[in-house]
């Protein structure tokens, strides 16, 4: 099968195209022939040596990406049948080794793809899509009557965010540059707030929850408008180890998140997607071939909604 290998770690010449055997698959698990896969910025992270690189630094081939949508071909597992469409966030945080044309990976992590949803949006509806609804549920028990800020909300992650806090009856207010400004509104938005300007310091400062998805100076524009009690949750990694001490000093609770690969939560999204209460917003589509420019569209950290790459 052809895959894409990280031979080291640095820029996006380190991705090599290659041929592997076929994955083998253990009970439990399913082999998936890849149809579509989503970039995120976790792939560039961990391709210079941040994000998960530690946890895969030893393994040899590395493999990045985490998203898929595809078919299973073979099934150790009671879950699925060959020739199910199925996508989910495979095995994150770990080595997920969607960067290939066929995936092992734990039935587990993957729920049946809805019919009328295509391989593009299922695969864009995965690490973002589970990382806003984890973050949003779980962390912050996200309420009607709540009012949340929700940072970069024209990018991955905060897309669907968006969505779900709107779908959960929340009062929504998200960020972006003014040239997002109508896509963010677009979906569902209560207010927008263009982070180049004062917005943010000229904002009520009545919010019950934030979700900071861009982490050093944003953590300090936000703390401020956050109620005390309040929850802060900031995701980006590596850049925010004094978001808890922070956040405490000015009487609101902080917390950092990973996302987790998580069986009933892919399967909670799956029927979002069914009945149309979550939907990607793909921007780009780029070929297998074109890994590279599709680390460069993310790397410009103006994407807006998903990325996919096609097989
Ligand atoms: N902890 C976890 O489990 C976890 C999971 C997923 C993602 N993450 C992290 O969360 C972060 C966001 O991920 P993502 O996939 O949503 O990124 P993304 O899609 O690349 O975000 C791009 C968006 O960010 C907006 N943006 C850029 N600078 C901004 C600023 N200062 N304020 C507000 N918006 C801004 C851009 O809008 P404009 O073009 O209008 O500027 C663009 O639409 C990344 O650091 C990622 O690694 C963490």
């Amino acid at each position: 099968m052809k895959a894409i290998i990280l031979s080291k770690k640095g820029n996006v010449n380190q991705l090599k195209y290659t041929e592997l055997p076929l994955p083998s698959i253990r009970e439990g698990e399913v082999l998936v022939e890849t149809k579509a896969i989503g970039i995120n910025p976790i792939d560039l992270k961990t391709r210079n040596g941040k994000g998960v690189y530690t946890m895969l630094q030893n393994e040899d081939p590395i493999i990045l990406g985490w998203e898929l949508s595809g078919i299973v071909k073979k099934t150790c597992s009671e879950k699925f049948n060959e020739g199910d469409e199925v996508f989910g966030l495979v095995n994150f945080p770990g080595h997920g080794k969607t960067y290939a044309e066929f995936v092992a990976c734990s039935a587990n992590n993957l729920a049946k793809k809805p019919e009328e949803i295509s391989h593009f949006e299922a695969a864009a509806t995965s690490l973002a899509a589970l990382t806003a609804y984890q973050a949003l549920v779980y962390l912050a028990k996200l309420k009607s009557h709540h009012k949340i800020l929700i940072h970069a909300a024209s990018g991955g992650v905060g897309h669907f965010a968006i969505q779900i806090a709107k779908h959960i009856g929340a009062y929504v207010a998200g960020t972006s540059s003014i040239e997002n400004r109508k896509f963010v509104l677009s979906l569902g938005a209560n207010k927008h707030l263009d982070y180049k300007t004062d917005a943010l310091e000229k904002e009520q400062k009545d919010y019950d929850i934030v979700l900071d998805t861009i982490g050093g100076q944003n953590i300090d524009r936000s703390i401020p408008l956050i109620k005390k009690g309040g929850i802060l949750i900031s995701i980006p990694s590596g850049m925010n180890n004094s978001v808890t001490e922070k956040a405490s000093r000015n009487g609101i609770e902080g917390m950092k998140f990973t996302v987790q690969s998580n069986e009933n939560d892919i399967n909670v999204i799956a029927g979002y997607l069914q009945q149309g209460n979550l939907k990607p917003h793909i921007s780009k589509v780029f070929n297998f071939e074109a890994i590279e420019k599709a680390h460069t569209q993310i790397a410009s950290g103006h994407t807006v909604g998903k990325i996919i790459v096609n097989l």
